[in-house]
């Protein structure tokens, strides 16, 4: 084993143990958080199921965020698409057989990588560009960013021009997964990808790409706008009422 096989093999167990914890820990404390008032963005749905519907389409289409600014809208919605496809992609150094839908999608995973860094290079361009944007923005706004966009453009150049061996990227993953440690392919492009996205998985539980589960626990779009009918009251506040 060289020692790049070592370093990435602890790494990449690390990375990911911080990446579950944190997220578990950030999640529960999200999900008991309380949230004493009822305060649903209106127009909000009177039902459970509407609400379900508003959820899907802020998920799937970003809706408040259309309403907000096409523009800003376009680039975070090619970007999130794009990332979605990229990662669906990515599944296939992880599974073996490979799944029939993930080999469905791989061409479009491929369109997807571009499209993700167009999304991105807006997206940061907007910082620059707009005074009122660069104003609030703060350096881990950037780093994201960056970070993202390192990730992207080393993907898309060992795609392109630099060919690595991703026979030898999976053995070693699929090593990782089931403790059966291989060699990682000599490849200075796929340390840098690597060492990348381990960097993300670290700091991803801990930074704004948290908005990813938080959004599901906002109560502006989470809750039934039905005052009338059921009195909204806190966990916390009930308990004190049967005192
Ligand atoms: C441990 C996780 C990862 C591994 C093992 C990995 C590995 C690779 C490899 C080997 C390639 C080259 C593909 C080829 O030559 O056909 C690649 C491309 C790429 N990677 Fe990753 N990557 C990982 C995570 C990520 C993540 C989290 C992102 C996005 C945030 C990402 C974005 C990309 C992009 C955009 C490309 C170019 C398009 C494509 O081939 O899909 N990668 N990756």
């Amino acid at each position: 084993m060289t020692t790049a096989t070592l370093l990435f093999t602890a790494l990449f167990y690390l990375a990911t143990a911080v990446l579950l914890a944190g997220l578990a820990w950030k999640i529960v404390d999200y999900a008991r958080t309380p949230a004493p008032l009822l305060i649903p963005i209106t127009p909000a749905p009177t039902t459970q199921g509407g609400v379900v519907m508003r959820m899907i389409r802020e998920v799937a289409l970003f809706e408040s965020l259309f309403k907000s600014g096409l523009w800003l809208w376009a680039l975070a919605w090619l970007f999130h698409v794009g990332l979605a496809l990229v990662l669906v992609r990515h599944l296939r150094y992880f599974t073996e057989p490979v799944w029939g839908w993930v080999a469905a999608l791989q061409p479009f995973g491929l369109y997807a990588g571009f499209a993700m860094t167009a999304g991105l290079a807006g997206l940061w361009a907007r910082r620059f560009l707009l005074e009122r944007i660069r104003y609030i923005s703060t350096p881990s706004d950037h780093l994201m960013l960056a970070l993202l966009l390192g990730i992207a453009a080393s993907g898309l150049t060992m795609k392109f021009v630099f060919h690595t061996d991703i026979v030898g990227v999976k053995t070693f993953f699929l090593g990782l997964m089931l403790f059966d440690w291989q060699p990682l392919p000599a490849d200075g492009l796929l340390y840098v990808h690597l060492a990348l996205v381990a960097a993300l998985m670290l700091i991803f539980p801990f930074s704004k790409l948290l908005h990813a589960p938080g959004v599901f626990f906002s109560p502006t779009r989470n809750q039934i706008d039905n005052p009338r009918e059921a009195r909204h009251l806190s966990s916390w506040a009930a308990k004190m009422e049967s005192k």
